[in-house]
């Protein structure tokens, strides 16, 4: 029996009471378009700032969160994202949110190393620029590159300052590659020797074709005499003998399928005024990993050379300061990579991001993916990315990695519960959807779009991301699972 001092409904014939009250439908829309609703309509009390990203699941109002504009309205202490989640429940489509409204701001999406690729349809869609590494296509890792034509145009005093860096960026990736194809760090005096080479090879160029790694073995089979007298050896032969180490590795470098990429000039270089940019190195999804460290390792140093030459041109007033969100997916294959520096460079990207006008979305499966190298200092380093983190998402992940994570940053009980509630079908049926084109395919899981935003020691937002059709389009993981509807 309801009790009639609380029963609500209409009166009259059909009416009576009701003992569950449906809640109306509510709808979504900006203050210009719903003010003439007044007075239905009712604000959210999180302020707007940064990207649509979805719908609060506990109070249906629109969450809004980016990075760059977190960041920049000071409620985030560095533009830094790390997001984790288990395999297939939106996290690279979350991205793909974040990259399109940023995008519409002015901000330039920067993928530097996509390895699926998740966002190459996405950056072509907003009219970027696709470069495709792996498949012949070269990069030359002494082209002086973005940072050079900047120098160039930039001239005088700050300009050779530029070159400078250039040379130094050139010399710093070919030390780290010969690093990786020797799993072992170089000795001081040949790290000297290659940087007087690649100096010398510089000023021989300079004005011309840029000198390229073939150049650099080169140099090292018949020395000129700056570079014997560098050495402390007496001759030529000398030379040879002891530096053979070194010759050796960039022999392994210019070899098999790395010196398909490496031994050429750069087939595309980045260019600085495209609305985004997506290295695409998919095709070498599947070859060693001593190949996927060097090229991600090279396309990060390219990717960040180009920040540096565009913030390097704006200082001088010739071109508008642009903002950057750089994007790196899928970075449990970067961090299983050991003693490859990989995590050394990665450490530098996150503690520079704020002074170089850049935002990092970080994407992997979990904590365990970084702790699981075998060095502890690179553990140790990994795990420093979390902390730096300001904003730390999580889709569904084991309870196992969340209270890991919560080492981290600090979860509730409640909050670790329900990301892991995340990760499970609700029952045993099966699911399929059909699509706009009429064909099934496997539904979302019931996790798919759920991620809690935690900011600092702030309670995390509970989001369901819903995506539009235009997003499904550009970037759909599971297009490889539609069928043929039964008739
Ligand atoms: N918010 C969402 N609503 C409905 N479906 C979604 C949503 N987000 C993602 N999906 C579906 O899940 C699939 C996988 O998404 P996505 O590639 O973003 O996951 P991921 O976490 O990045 O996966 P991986 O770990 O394999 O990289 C997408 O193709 C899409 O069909
Ligand atoms: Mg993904």
């Amino acid at each position: 029996m309801i009790n009639p001092r609380i029963a609500r409904g209409f009166r009259g014939p059909g009416g009576g009471a009701w003992g569950v009250i449906t809640p109306p439908p509510t709808f979504r829309g900006s203050s210009k378009q719903v003010c003439g609703l007044w007075p239905y309509s009712g604000a959210s009390s999180r302020p707007a700032l940064g990207v649509p990203v979805g719908q609060d699941i506990m109070t249906g109002s629109t969450v809004c969160c980016d990075p760059l504009t977190w960041f920049k309205h000071g409620l985030a202490s560095s533009p830094s994202m790390l997001v984790l989640g288990l395999q297939g429940l939106g996290k690279s489509s979350f991205t793909v949110r974040q990259i399109l409204g940023l995008a519409d701001q002015g901000v330039i999406p920067l993928v530097l190393g996509d390895m699926k690729p998740d966002y190459a349809d996405v950056i072509r869609a907003l009219g970027g620029q696709i470069i495709r590494l792996g498949e012949g296509q070269c990069l030359n890792v002494l082209d002086p590159g973005a940072m050079g034509m900047a120098a160039d145009r930039i001239g005088g005093e700050r300009g050779e300052v530029l070159h400078e860096q250039a040379l130094q960026r050139a010399v710093m990736l070919v030390t780290t590659l010969i690093q990786i194809m020797r799993r072992a760090r170089l000795d001081d005096w040949e790290e000297s020797l290659v940087a007087r080479a690649v100096r010398i090879l510089r000023d021989r160029h300079r004005g011309g074709t840029p000198p390229s790694l073939p150049d650099l073995a080169a140099i090292f089979a018949s020395p000129p005499q700056e570079l014997i007298r560098a050495a402390l050896v007496a001759d030529a032969e000398e030379f040879v003998t002891t530096t053979r180490g070194v010759a050796r590795s960039l022999q392994a470098l210019m070899e098999g399928s790395l010196g398909l990429t490496f031994s050429g000039q750069t087939t595309e270089r980045i260019r600085l005024d495209a609305p985004g940019v997506c290295i695409d190195v998919s095709p070498i999804r599947r070859h060693s990993e001593d190949v996927k460290a060097a090229i991600l390792m090279s396309t990060w140093s390219e990717g960040y050379a180009s920040i540096e030459a565009a913030n390097a041109l704006a200082e001088a007033g010739l071109e508008p300061q642009r903002h950057f969100l750089s994007v790196m997916d899928e970075m449990w294959e970067a961090m299983r990579i050991e003693g490859a520096g990989l995590v050394d460079k990665l450490d530098g990207v996150t503690r520079l991001n704020r002074s170089d006008g850049v935002g990092n979305i970080f994407i992997t499966h979990s904590l365990k993916d970084m702790e699981s190298m075998s060095s502890a200092a690179d553990a140790r380093k990994a795990r420093g990315f979390a902390e730096r983190s300001s904003i730390i998402v999580t889709a569904g992940l084991a309870m196992d990695d969340l209270r890991a994570l919560s080492e981290v940053k600090r979860m509730s009980e409640n909050e670790m519960r329900t990301v892991a509630s995340w990760s499970t079908p609700a029952g045993w049926k099966q699911k399929m959807i059909r699509t706009s084109t009429g064909m099934l395919r496997p539904a979302p899981p019931p996790g798919a779009g759920k991620v809690l935003i935690k900011l600092g020691e702030r309670a995390g937002i509970q989001t369901q991301v819903k995506l539009t059709q235009a997003e499904f389009d550009l970037h759909d993981t599971n297009a490889r699972w539609l069928q043929e509807a039964e008739r």
